[in-house]
């Protein structure tokens, strides 16, 4: 009876998905990581590079005030925020409660443009492309003290 009980537990704390991370934007899913991948070439690279390396001096705003795409990989800070966020960022774009009032950027929204599955399977392609073990880490660290709602 105590084994079954503790065999339990141990499956329950495997399948908990980290809080901010979400099961839709899998990175260890073969079939969305490559129509991700489809949908990240046909919609992402023109901006966020096509091996998702950004434009060049992304932390500079041009000379419109506004700011360059950033990289989606490692040297980015994609990876800093939860999966909602960036699935809330790439649907209705940098406006409130993603942005202040008024924000002025060149990051569109994708509403009527992709169906959220393919939001979920780009999101999940770029997420396979953290790989590091630093990142990863801080990363899961970053969720785990995100204040909960
Ligand atoms: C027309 C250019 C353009 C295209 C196309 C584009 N983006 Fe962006 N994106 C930007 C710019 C510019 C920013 C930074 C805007 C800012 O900070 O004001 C940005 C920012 C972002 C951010 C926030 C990143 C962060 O670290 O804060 C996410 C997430 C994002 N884009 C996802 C996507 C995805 C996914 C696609 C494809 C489905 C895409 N973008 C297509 C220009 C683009």
């Amino acid at each position: 009876m105590r084994r079954v009980f503790f065999g339990l537990l141990a499956l329950m704390a495997c399948e908990a998905t980290p809080p901010g991370d979400d099961p839709r934007a899998n990175p260890r899913d073969a079939a969305k990581v490559s129509l991700g991948a489809k949908v990240y070439a046909q919609h992402c690279a023109l901006c966020h590079g096509a091996n998702l390396e950004g434009q060049p001096n992304w932390r500079q705003a041009l000379p419109n005030g506004r700011l360059p795409a950033p990289p989606h990989d490692e040297s980015g800070h994609t990876w800093h925020h939860p999966d909602d966020v960036l699935f809330g960022i790439t649907k209705i774009g940098l406006v409130p409660p993603y942005a202040p009032v008024g924000y002025q950027s060149d990051m569109p929204a994708f509403t009527g443009k992709l169906a959220d599955d393919e939001i979920w399977a780009v999101l999940s392609y770029i997420k396979s492309r953290w790989t590091s073990a630093d990142v990863l880490s801080a990363r899961a660290e970053m969720l785990q003290n995100r204040p909960r709602r």
